[in-house]
């Protein structure tokens, strides 16, 4: 059996929002070749039922696995809570999801107060429910729906007033109840974060992205499958959209510009 494998790594979310885990992939394992898919056609997809975002995520699975991915990161955390367990059963390949980081923040908060930002799919499913029994007993954990986000950073508007006044709507009420953790459970939220900011003041609550410890988890898997690529160059980046080719030159520019923007930051 070979110790290494140049096949894909596979990315799926329903649009822009996985782009904020394809950075942290990229730059972690910049060898690796990856193709992310966007569902953008059908985007959002937190008021859907179960059965319909399994259907569409099933879609993009079989997309990746017919251009040879040996991984697929369901960098959505809504597609996540309600299919992955019906990816595994369905398809061999190993799937990594998006969960919300409630065990840090709950490990961490010095207040007891958390707070977590989601899709209404995420924070009302069964499965947000267990992660927060298992992790945050005796945590005070305020979630709530982020209706409108998702959009917002769609159109590219994460920046305009509208958008900082729905954060203002959805943050306010946890900053007045005192949380000193902010977990982004939507891989979308991560674009939101200057608004984020600008809501948050001078308060000290720190903004939880799982998207870099996903990244971390993937390579560990990809070392512990011996599916590391074996290459001396860079990899190559395919976006795919079910929304058309401008959908994909506008995914591949964000994504550029966005990973730019976190070198940025982590050079400090
Ligand atoms: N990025 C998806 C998530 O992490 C957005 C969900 C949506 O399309 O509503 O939940």
């Amino acid at each position: 059996m070979s110790s290494f494998s140049n096949s894909p790594i596979g990315i799926i979310d329903s649009g822009m929002g996985g782009i904020t885990v394809w950075a942290e992939i990229t730059r972690i394992m910049p060898y690796e070749d990856v193709i992310y898919w966007a569902d953008t056609a059908h985007c959002p997809y937190g008021g859907r039922t179960r059965d319909e975002i399994t259907a569409l995520v099933s879609v993009g699975v079989e997309n990746l696995l017919e251009r040879g991915a040996k991984i697929i990161v369901i960098a959505c955390n809504t597609a996540t809570t309600a299919a992955i367990a019906t990816l595994r059963q369905r398809w061999k390949v190993p799937f990594v999801g998006l969960e919300p980081a409630i065990k840090p923040a709950a490990l961490t908060t010095q207040s007891g107060v958390v707070g977590v930002l989601g899709t209404a799919y995420t924070v009302q499913s069964e499965m947000f429910r267990h992660t927060m029994a298992k992790y945050a007993a005796g945590i005070n954990v305020m979630a709530v729906a982020g209706n409108g986000l998702v959009e917002e950073v769609e159109n590219e508007t994460e920046n305009s007033p509208r958008a900082v006044a729905l954060l203002h709507q959805y943050i306010d009420p946890m900053l007045e109840s005192g949380i000193d953790k902010l977990v982004l459970a939507c891989t979308h939220f991560p674009l939101l974060t200057p608004s984020i900011r600008e809501v948050i003041g001078e308060r000290d609550v720190e903004i939880i992205n799982p998207a870099p410890a996903v990244a971390r988890h993937t390579h560990e898997l990809l070392v512990e499958g011996g599916m590391l690529a074996d290459r001396a160059g860079d990899g190559r980046y395919t976006f795919l959209s079910t929304g058309g080719a401008d959908d994909v030159e506008h995914l591949r520019m964000r994504a550029e510009h966005y990973k730019k923007s976190i070198n940025e930051t982590s050079r400090g």
